[in-house]
């Protein structure tokens, strides 16, 4: 197929889904590699291209006038959810309907839906008129993509068009909340447990814990650099002075957190552009949107 490159052309990037192609679809927490939920070969795109084992499931992605109820099983949890963070980044975990094909599970029962609430993704969602599965545009076990280049840096031409939709707002991936006979967040993202605890009136499980979403590896979001943690800046400077004497490092740190989720992924591929051997990164303070961020970080640090 034709490679487009980067543009904004919404029009052709639906008619490219439309047509079974593989695209990097913006959203407000990473950028996508969408393809149609229903077309099995467009699907087994995606696997391939980001060297992503076949039987992970992926999220699907509809439309905020599309009705979601035909694509899972949604109870009284899942609905308050969808009706008070959609269009948004929160994926909700339901039964599946018939509708939903085993490529898209992996064969699993359960289906995770989301609507973003980027405006370009919202345009091409509701040209395609369809569920769209879209896994972030990295390579398996990478960095997520929060621009567009990010995505034609990874994909290159095995992309056939990359829509630029801008710099992601949200910066880390949606939060994954199960609705099934359990409740409980799979994965923390920029919806916290303390809002979904709000709108639910009970504290899903997990509220507090790292990822354990099917193939949330140890090792994930990892970039070349060795990444180590630590609690304080003091502490991150005194790792500095005994490391930079042989080892080119440098210190990752924010004290606003929505600034450190939305520039996380940009600095960790900053850093491996600019050849650092090792990023001593600050963890945030544990609780709300810093939770999200100490769980990409501890995955980044994890041994590989
Ligand atoms: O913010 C996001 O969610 C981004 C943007 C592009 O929407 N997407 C994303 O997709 O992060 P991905 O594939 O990189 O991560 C989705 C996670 C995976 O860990 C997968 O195992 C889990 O969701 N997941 C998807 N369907 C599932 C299912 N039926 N049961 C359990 N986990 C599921
Ligand atoms: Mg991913």
């Amino acid at each position: 197929m034709t490679h487009f490159g980067i543009s904004e052309d919404v029009a052709l990037a639906a008619e490219i889904l439309l047509n079974g192609g593989v695209i990097g679809m913006p959203t407000e927490t990473v950028y996508g590699l969408a393809a149609l939920a229903l077309n099995e070969d467009a699907v087994v795109r995606i696997f391939d291209t980001k060297g992503r084992p076949r039987n992970h499931p992926l999220i699907v992605h509809l439309g905020p006038t599309t009705d979601f109820r035909e694509w899972g099983n949604f109870n009284e949890h899942a609905l308050s959810l969808a009706k008070v963070f959609w269009p948004g980044p929160l994926t909700i975990l339901v039964p599946r309907t018939a509708l939903v094909p085993d490529w898209v599970t992996g064969g699993r029962d359960s289906v995770a839906i989301r609507v973003p609430s980027h405006p370009m993704a919202q345009d091409l969602l509701r040209r395609v008129g369809s569920g769209v599965v879209a896994p972030s545009a990295n390579k398996f076990g990478k960095v997520s993509p929060t621009s567009p280049q990010h995505v034609l840096d990874d994909l290159g031409v095995d992309v056939d068009i990359v829509l630029d939709g801008g710099i992601c707002a949200v910066g880390v991936e949606s939060t994954i909340v199960e609705c099934t006979d359990v409740f409980q967040i799979l994965r923390p993202g920029y919806i916290t447990s303390e809002a979904i605890r709000q709108c639910i009136g009970t504290s899903p499980e997990g509220s507090s814990g790292t990822s354990r979403a099917p193939g949330m590896l140890a090792s994930h979001y990892a970039p070349t650099a060795r990444v180590l943690l630590v609690d304080s800046i003091q502490q991150a400077n005194d790792l500095f002075a005994e490391l930079s004497a042989d080892k080119k490092v440098r210190i990752l740190h924010f004290d606003n957190v929505d600034s450190y989720a939305e520039s996380l992924y940009e600095e960790l591929r900053k850093s491996d552009n600019q050849q650092y051997e090792i990023v001593i990164a600050v963890r945030a303070p544990n609780s709300g949107l810093g939770i999200a961020i100490n769980d990409r970080l501890s995955k980044a640090a994890a041994q590989r």
